[in-house]
Order: structure tokens, then sequence, then C-alpha cells
């Protein structure tokens, strides 16, 4: 039985996710989705495994220590490492399609578990304007393993504007278009979680506007049953959260069903967007994710 799904559109308060099979002990994660591309997400150590015609750096782990300050309960017990991080990986015969262009992709494991009442999550953030053309860049999503919801909002201000929660597994993809607010949190407390994102090369994050409001404007809670818990964010003006699948963005050149590092390989031109936003401008407006 897998989770229950809201049907696209739906608005829905709660979401129920049942436990998946677990893979105990394992050291590389048993992946249902092949991302095109020979890199294995490992969980002891947590960590990635670079194939043989792959390159990437050393992973980034980040302590539990080191993010206790944005925590709800920052003297709650939890995994550690929390998550590791690496940006910029690929195979080597593409690197320069890759540079180029701008872009990167980076790829993140959350460890499987919680933190107190929450589930992993990164903090919420907007991406900084980029340096070459003033925009803040996009930033394309594709699980690998584990489920996602990726949280966002319009605006980091006292309004956000529209608030959505896209819940995305194994090969889905999931836009963040620019100046959205936005976090992504692992859905299932007993699985790790692995994304990759394509995006800017010259990356960069702002946190002060939903600093200012202690988080985004939904926060994911993580009841006894290890489901979400949706709870309003009182410093924003009150806005309802769509909970949904992810949208259809064919407009940005995505189809379903295909890895995206084959589709981006395929045809890179076609995501130029990501670095140089102005080239999809019109995907921008009214965008639903
Ligand atoms: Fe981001």
């Amino acid at each position: 039985m897998g989770p229950r799904r809201p049907r696209r559109g739906e608005v829905k308060h709660a979401i129920h996710i049942t436990s998946p099979v677990r893979a105990p002990g394992l050291q590389k994660m048993a992946m249902t989705f092949h991302p095109g591309i020979d890199i294995k997400p490992t969980t002891n150590p947590l960590g990635f495994e670079y194939g043989p015609d792959c390159f990437g750096p050393e992973v980034e782990l980040r302590a539990l220590d080191s993010i206790r300050k944005s925590l709800r309960n920052p003297e709650c017990d939890g995994p550690d490492p929390v998550y590791a991080i690496a940006m910029d990986v690929g195979r080597e015969k593409d690197r320069e399609t890759f540079t180029d262009r701008n872009l990167l992709i980076g790829v993140v494991t959350y460890a499987a578990g919680r933190l107190g009442d929450e589930p992993v999550r990164s903090q919420g953030h907007v991406h900084a304007p980029s340096p070459r053309n003033g925009w803040s860049t996009p930033e394309v999503y594709e699980i690998w393993s584990g489920r996602a919801v990726i949280l966002m909002q319009e605006f980091d201000r006292d309004d956000p504007g529209r608030c959505y929660a896209v819940e995305a597994g194994p090969g889905e993809i999931v836009i963040v278009p620019p100046n959205w607010a936005h976090a992504t949190i692992s859905a299932d407390p007993e699985q790790p979680l692995t994304f990759g994102a394509l995006c800017d090369r010259d990356y960069g994050f702002l946190y002060d506007g939903v600093r200012a409001h202690g988080g985004l404007a939904w926060f994911p809670l993580l009841d006894q049953r290890g489901e979400l818990d949706w709870r309003p964010n009182p410093a924003y003006k009150e806005r309802s959260l769509d909970i949904k699948a992810p949208g259809d963005y064919s407009a940005l050149s995505i189809r379903p069903g295909i890895p995206l590092y084959r589709q981006f390989t395929d045809n890179p031109d076609a995501y130029r967007y990501v670095a140089e936003p102005a080239q999809a401008v019109e995907a921008w407006e009214d965008f639903t994710p």
C-alpha cells in the first residue's frame, strides 16, 4: 500500500503516509528509482559513492549540534549527522555541459529519524539574486529515494501569498520558481530521503525574511504515527495550505517519468532558464508548483 496521495488541486490539511518496507543495516540505500547517473547514496556512513565515470566533491556532513538553533526543541535527540550534501556532481563527459551554462546538480541525503516533534528538513530560504542577471534563480528538484514535501510560498513577507506543500516520491520532479521561499522536508521518518537539484552555479541563500517570521507560513510537525501534521505560523497573515502532487512543468521542458539527468543531457539548452530565469518569464507568472 502506498501513501495516500491527495488528488491534484485538492486542498487538505493533513497528509497520511504509510511506513514503507525498511532495509536495516544496508550500507547502500536500495533505490527504486535510477537517476541516470552512477551516484549512490549511502547511509552508514551517510554520504555518496561516485561511479568511475562521475565527478563530485568530498561530501559535507551537517552535525545535529550545528542546526539546533533552528529547531523548535533545540535539546531534542535526532540523527547525527542530520544530512549529507554534495554540490556539483555529474558524469565527467558532461562537465562542460554544466559549466558552460552556469548550472550544477547538487545531491542531498537526509538521515532517517525525527528531530523531536519535527521532521528532518532544511531551513526556509529564498534564492539570492544572481550576480549575472539580478534574478532570484529557480531550482529543479528530483526525488531519488524516500518521500519529500517541498513546502513553498510566494513571498517571505507578512502576507506569504499562495502556500503549497508538494508531495513527491522517487522519480518525481518539483520546481521552485524564482523568489519563492521554500524548504525541503522528509515526509517519512522511517527512511532517509535523497534528492537531486539542478540549480545555478552561483547559488546563494537569503534567510532573513523567513527567520524574521520564525519559519515559513506553515510548520510541519510529525505525529506519533510518523505522519505530517501542518500548523499555521501565526507570524504571517493566514493563508491556506494546498497539499498537492507535482504540477505540469511541460512549459519548463520537464517530461514526467524520465530521469532529470537524462532530460538535461539530452537537451541542455532547454534548462538554461535555471541560470537565466528571464528566458521563462511567462512560466513564472501565476506559477503553480
Ligand atoms: Fe533552495
